[in-house]
């Protein structure tokens, strides 16, 4: 079949900028779609942050980028994702995105966010045309690209750019981007889109709505995610418009990049260890008990944690139950992460009560993360939802077996551990409460100890699955023609 020119358009790819997994996707799915065979771009503004690994060089060309009362002019940078030939762009203008955040500072979200991310969505297209390379498919995620399908099928339907078919994805839907209704005009669309199966939402600008109501086809990153958001307790509101797409809507469980991931090879890691020979990480939990100041006790399991500290993510369950796991269980806690600043405290505070057992890290720190997955015995993710997750992929290849809430994504990829039989991935409980997660982490350390066959085989079990890009890419070739045939029904008579 013939291959696909596919141009992603995103706030954030890895490694040259990430706040989340929204970044692990995208630096790792392009590069699987191109080994098919595809043709695929990346665009992403560059923020202060943006980290210029390997070669980069400026186009020529300014970039006149049509929004707001005038023309916003950008500098265009390209280089490629590491260890591949995928062009990646980053769109520089100083004035929108010059500063260090990706959505915000210490202050918060940045005010002039819709702003910011319609000169990208904007400018991405207008990049199309100066390049003269017109996709089949447009590869948005999550609000900030929601005007992408919008001005597709309006202002630019006409445009050379009028048949590319849209395929948005949703990496979370608690982010939607609310904004004030002046974005419709800096956007240039027409203000009939300010309307409740467009753009409006609450009397407000909802790019993520828009996005939903105008992309071709919906993809989200789980099944189970996929199900949840269409019913008024997953939705967060917008659980109507998913019912009005559902037939459009598909859920395709994320991947994860083995090549980076791999506790075999991986240069952050002190040591190096593979299934069948854990010494490696015997010594990785060594070496992560002296970073985060734990005491040097190899045989008492460590729980870790790395994650945004946000409620999504469950953590104040963790703090709560904490006194009780500390003065009951034989464990250790290793938490990474960084957040609001309630939560923040709260584990700076439990560091210091129970010193030696609790060891925190508040900040963002890529190495110190693979060190926690690689050094811990067990992976913590209390998630209220969870649309897929990556850590706990992380975790179970790097032999950490996940103590998950059962929700979302953790519920497609963390397989119940059954006591009789000894199989399954890690440990699963339901209720979003601190006495639940301690009671589940009180299961998984009985299995340490207790069980300690069972034990290896969840480790050895996580280590060996594949949890590779293979079979998700190739779910999202098929959406990806799905999209091109709707968008062009003409065309797909005449090819076939
Ligand atoms: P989400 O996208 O909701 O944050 P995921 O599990 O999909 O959740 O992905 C989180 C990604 O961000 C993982 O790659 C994880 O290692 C990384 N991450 C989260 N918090 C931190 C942190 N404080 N320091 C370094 N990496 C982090
Ligand atoms: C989001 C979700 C997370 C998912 C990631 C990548 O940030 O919170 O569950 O794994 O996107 O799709």
């Amino acid at each position: 079949m013939a291959s696909l020119k596919i141009l992603f358009v995103t706030p954030e790819v890895d490694p040259f900028v990430k706040v989340g997994g929204l970044a692990d996707m995208v630096g790792a799915l392009p590069k699987e779609l191109a080994a098919l065979g595809h043709d695929v771009r990346v665009v992403c503004p560059l923020y202060g942050s943006v980290k210029r690994l390997g070669d980069w060089r400026a186009r020529a060309e300014p970039l006149g980028i049509d929004v707001g009362a005038e023309t916003v002019w950008a500098r265009t940078w390209e280089t490629r994702l590491p260890g591949s030939a995928v062009p990646a762009y980053f769109l520089e203008n100083d004035a929108f995105f010059g500063r260090p955040g990706v959505y915000g500072g210490a202050h918060g979200a940045y005010d002039d966010n819709d702003h910011r991310f319609i000169v990208l969505s904007r400018g991405a297209l207008t990049l199309c045309l100066q390049l003269d390379w017109i996709p089949d498919v447009i590869h948005c995620h999550d609000w900030t690209t929601g005007w992408v399908p919008v001005l597709l099928n309006t202002v630019l339907r006409g445009s050379p750019l009028g048949r590319v078919a849209t395929v948005y994805t949703i990496h979370n839907l608690e982010y939607q981007g609310y904004a004030h209704p002046r974005a419709v005009a800096f956007a240039r669309l027409p203000a009939s889109e300010f309307r409740a199966d467009s753009l409006e939402a609450l009397g407000a600008v909802n790019p993520m709505k828009g996005g939903l109501y105008h992309a071709t086809k919906i993809t989200t990153v789980s099944p189970t995610y996929a199900a949840e958001i269409r019913t008024p307790d997953g939705g967060f509101g917008l659980d109507a418009v998913l019912r009005f797409r559902g037939a459009d809507l598909v859920g395709i469980l994320n991947g994860i990049d083995a090549t980076s991931w791999n506790p075999a090879t991986d240069p952050s890691l002190p040591h190096h260890y593979a299934p069948g020979d854990l010494a490696g990480k015997a010594r990785c939990k060594a070496a992560l008990q002296v970073r985060l100041g734990l005491s040097p006790a190899p045989d008492q399991p460590v729980f870790g944690v790395v994650a945004r500290l946000v409620s999504q993510k469950g953590l104040d369950l963790l703090a709560a139950a904490l006194p009780r796991i500390i003065t009951t269980m034989r464990v250790q806690v290793a938490l990474l992460g960084s957040g609001e600043e309630g939560l923040e405290n709260a584990f700076r505070d439990a560091a210091h009560r129970y010193l030696g057992r609790v060891g925190v890290h508040i900040g963002f720190d890529g190495s110190l993360a693979r060190l926690i997955q690689a050094g811990s015995d067990f992976f913590v993710m209390p998630s209220r939802s969870e649309p897929c997750g990556l850590t706990q992929l992380y975790a179970m290849r790097y032999g950490a077996p996940p103590v998950v809430r059962a929700t979302g994504g953790l519920i497609d990829t963390v397989e119940q551990y059954d006591e009789q039989t000894g199989e399954g991935l890690g440990f699963r409980f339901d209720q979003a409460s601190p006495g639940a997660l301690a009671d589940t982490i009180g299961w998984a350390n009985s299995t340490y100890y207790d069980r300690p066959a069972h034990y290896a085989r969840l480790q050895d079990r996580g280590m060996r699955r594949d949890f590779g890009w293979g079979r998700s890419a190739a779910g999202y070739v098929d959406v990806y023609r799905w999209a091109v045939a709707a968008r062009n029904p003409t065309a797909v008579t005449l090819a076939s």
